[in-house]
């Protein structure tokens, strides 16, 4: 099978390719803007080994433009779309990329699917978040709630799966929903939550904790993640979302006590900062549908906590170059009044 893999640049995406090309005959296209999330050395373990070379292939591009599209998706068996804005801190500040990635680009890559021109359908994996369903503050989310998303993140992660889904009806696409929970683990960009902290206690700089950190999220490997997105790709219903829960739900601070233990760092570093506008308070899924279907997380949030933080410390040129560009504009925009507000923690 030849798959198109938008966004294989950025940290759930390549390690999707890294382990599909090692796991199977697969051949791999990845379509990627670049942007400043996408990193090509996300890839290097693939460019580097012949044999997983031979079958891979790089296109810098945009989901966005159809000329650049069209030709690759004809090309393509199946095409799998990690492509997307995926902090929600900037799509507070600024949502424009957000829209035009998450619904623009879903769009053109719909319009591509249903177009090919040979006529040889080709399934299509939007690949979406927990986040559409917004806080839930007690039970656990099934495939079969609302969606209520409350961030311009979500809202456009929401807009894109509606798109798949008028696809799927009205245009008969054999395209399918993953919804991950929050994910964590080697190359995630260090503006998110567990990498932000692990890499400012190494670095000895305050870890910024949201209001009174007692938020609760559901953490998943991203080796699971990737995993979860195969396992539907091969094994899943046409038409269908399927929640990939990770079952290990934890308050935030616990998780910051945590990486502050597997670094050896003092809780002195925490500071209570003024809180995120509309932050939800809790996400929890149920992952009965894919147990059901035959698929588990396998990576227990405990060793996986460890076992990134040991990458983290192994890696620091890989993320100190990923904290230049406009990592000290969005830095300082993010979190320099906050901190000039914070409380010890
Ligand atoms: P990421 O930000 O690390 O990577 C996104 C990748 O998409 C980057 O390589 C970027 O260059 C590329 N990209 C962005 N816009 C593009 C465009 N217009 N055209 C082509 N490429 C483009 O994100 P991630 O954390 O790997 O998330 C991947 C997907 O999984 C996203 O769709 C996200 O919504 C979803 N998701 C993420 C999490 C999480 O916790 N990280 C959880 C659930 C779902
Ligand atoms: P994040 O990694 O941004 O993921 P999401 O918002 O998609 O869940 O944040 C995870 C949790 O950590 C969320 O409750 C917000 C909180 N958080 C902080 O307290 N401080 C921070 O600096 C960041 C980035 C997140």
């Amino acid at each position: 099978m030849k798959i198109l893999v938008c966004g294989g640049a950025g940290f759930i995406g390549s390690n999707f390719v890294r382990r599909r090309l090692a796991a199977t005959d697969d051949s791999i296209v990845v379509l990627d803007k670049l942007t400043y999330a996408g990193n090509r050395l996300n890839l290097a373990a693939v460019e580097s080994v012949p044999d997983l070379a031979r079958r891979f292939e790089f296109v810098r591009g945009d989901i966005a433009d159809p000329v650049v599209v069209g030709p690759l998706v004809d090309d393509a068996d199946a095409v799998v779309n990690f492509a997307a804005e995926s902090h929600v801190d900037r799509s507070i500040l600024d949502a424009d990329a957000f829209l035009r990635t998450g619904v623009i680009g879903v769009h053109v890559l719909l319009e591509a699917v249903r177009r090919q021109s040979d006529g040889r359908a080709r399934r299509f994996v939007q690949v979406s978040t927990d986040e559409i369903y917004g806080a839930v503050e007690q039970g656990l989310s099934v495939e079969t709630d609302p969606l209520e998303p409350r961030s311009p993140y979500a809202a456009a992660k929401a807009a894109g799966e509606l798109l798949v889904r008028a696809y799927v009806v009205t245009h008969g696409v054999d395209a399918l929903i993953t919804r991950g929970a929050n994910t964590y683990g080697p190359f995630q960009h260090p503006e998110k939550l567990i990498p932000l902290f692990i890499t400012n206690a190494l670095d000895d700089r305050d870890l910024p904790l949201y209001g009174d950190g007692l938020q609760q999220r559901d953490w998943l490997h991203v080796d699971d993640h990737a995993d979860a997105v195969g396992f539907v790709l091969d094994h899943g219903t046409g038409g269908e979302a399927y929640n990939i829960a990770g079952g290990e739900l934890c308050f935030n601070r616990d998780v910051t006590q945590r990486i502050l233990e597997l670094t050896g760092k003092p809780w002195t570093l925490v500071r209570s900062v003024p809180d995120r506008p509309g932050h939800d308070r809790r996400y929890a899924m149920d992952g009965k549908k894919l147990a059901a279907l035959g698929w588990r997380p396998s990576i227990g949030f405990e060793d996986g906590l460890a076992q990134t933080v040991r990458w983290f410390t192994d890696n620091q040129g890989w993320w100190q170059a990923m904290r230049s560009g406009d990592w000290l504009d969005y830095y300082e925009r993010q979190y320099g009044w906050r901190l000039a507000a914070s409380t010890p923690a």
